[in-house]
């Protein structure tokens, strides 16, 4: 007869290793996936170069906002060589509302190293993979796992929440030590024989059913072995360190416009934004009212003595993912004596073929007319 302790300890191994309940938990996922998975287009091709481009989308936004972009791209660069053959600002153009636009410099980078090295065929081994820009083992896991059915295990999101809740895992996903423990579970569960349709099936099991908020649970077909669901802990994994540290920065933009033309600034390479156009900018430390902010030396030196302001936006909040932005708009009433070298006067229907980050062209539009 099996008593207590051991009992307890079978259920507790049963969690640690996966070897027993692996087999049913990848049947019922699979199973699960055929039945319930979206029509997804980069999920009907085994094109890498497809893959890829629906993959870096992917990384920086949902599904669903996520396919306009990829049919723009897609449309537009229909293979590796003719991204490769792109400018950059018609890269960063499409790129415009994605956020973290370094995605899409680094894109171009890689399409020009495979058009380089692979003479335009896109690589779809993880060896290769990894080496490229951009690319990083999830990356590199996903597209050598859908386009070629390599053994690799993709670990995302998604994946670390359904690992975390089924066996019941409460080291911190974001910290070294869990990210190995995650990858090398991962790794085990993957199943060898079809590890891309097992990948997709994982990703697509942790967007659709087993959620961060609210898991259907009482649908879900692998619940009976649920570390999570059996041991009201749902709520509780996966485990997250909270060591984000947040800058809060202060960006007050300078519009000059006759109605015809507007002053701008092409950005430069360092900060956020790089290379990118916005409007001439004075960041502040804090908050200034408009007398403290136009009584700043900087003013001074941008736009001259005895400036007249004509309007002042009220402030709008942008969230970016290690930086809260407080972003206004002060119109000027006459244009600066002398233009700083990255400024440059732009016809109002010109303006709007450029890379303009989203919350700056927030402000554009409510100002002139920018739909095509
Ligand atoms: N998120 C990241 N990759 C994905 C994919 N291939 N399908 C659906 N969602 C994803």
């Amino acid at each position: 007869m099996i008593n207590q302790k051991t009992a307890q300890l079978t259920k507790k191994l049963a969690h640690s290793s996966l070897l027993l309940p692996r087999m049913n938990f990848n049947n019922e996922l699979v199973q699960w996936y055929n039945t319930n998975k979206r029509e997804l287009p980069w999920r009907s091709t085994s094109d890498a170069y497809i893959i890829w481009l629906s993959e870096i989308i992917l990384q920086q936004t949902r599904v669903e906002q996520g396919l306009p972009y990829f049919h723009r791209f897609l449309g537009q660069y229909p293979d590796v060589s003719s991204f490769a053959a792109a400018d950059e600002d018609d890269i960063l153009k499409l790129w415009q509302g994605l956020g973290y636009y370094s995605r899409g410099r680094n894109m171009l980078k890689t399409a020009r190293m495979v058009q380089e090295i692979y003479n335009g065929k896109f690589p779809e081994t993880y060896e290769q993979l990894i080496k490229l820009k951009g690319i990083g083992q999830y990356t590199a896991a996903a597209i050598a796992s859908f386009s070629a059915n390599e053994a690799k295990a993709v670990v995302d999101g998604n994946v670390y929440r359904v690992l975390a809740r089924y066996f019941g895992i409460y080291e911190p996903i974001n910290g070294t030590k869990g990210q190995k423990t995650f990858q090398l579970m991962a790794d085990e569960l993957l199943d060898k024989h079809q590890p891309g349709l097992h990948n997709q099936a994982m990703m697509e099991f942790g967007a659709m059913l087993c959620k961060p908020k609210n898991p259907d649970c009482a649908i879900c077909p692998v619940r009976p072995g649920c570390y999570a669901y059996n041991n009201k802990a749902i709520a509780d994994l996966p485990v997250k360190l909270n060591k984000l540290k947040i800058r809060e920065r202060f960006f007050n933009y300078f519009l000059t416009t006759d109605g015809e033309t507007v002053l701008m600034n092409k950005r430069g390479d360092k900060d956020i934004w790089a290379n990118m156009y916005d409007l001439p900018l004075i960041e502040t430390a804090s908050l200034l009212n408009t007398e403290e902010l136009i009584s700043l030396p900087q003013v001074t030196e941008f736009f001259g003595d005895g400036i007249t302001i004509a309007e002042t936006s009220a402030i709008k909040k942008h969230v970016l993912t290690h930086q809260r932005l407080y972003v206004r708009l002060i119109t000027l009433q006459s244009p600066p004596v002398k233009l700083k070298t990255d400024w440059f006067f732009i016809p109002v229907n010109e303006m709007k073929k450029l890379a303009i980050p989203r919350i700056v062209f927030l402000f554009l539009e409510d100002i002139f007319d920018l739909k095509n």
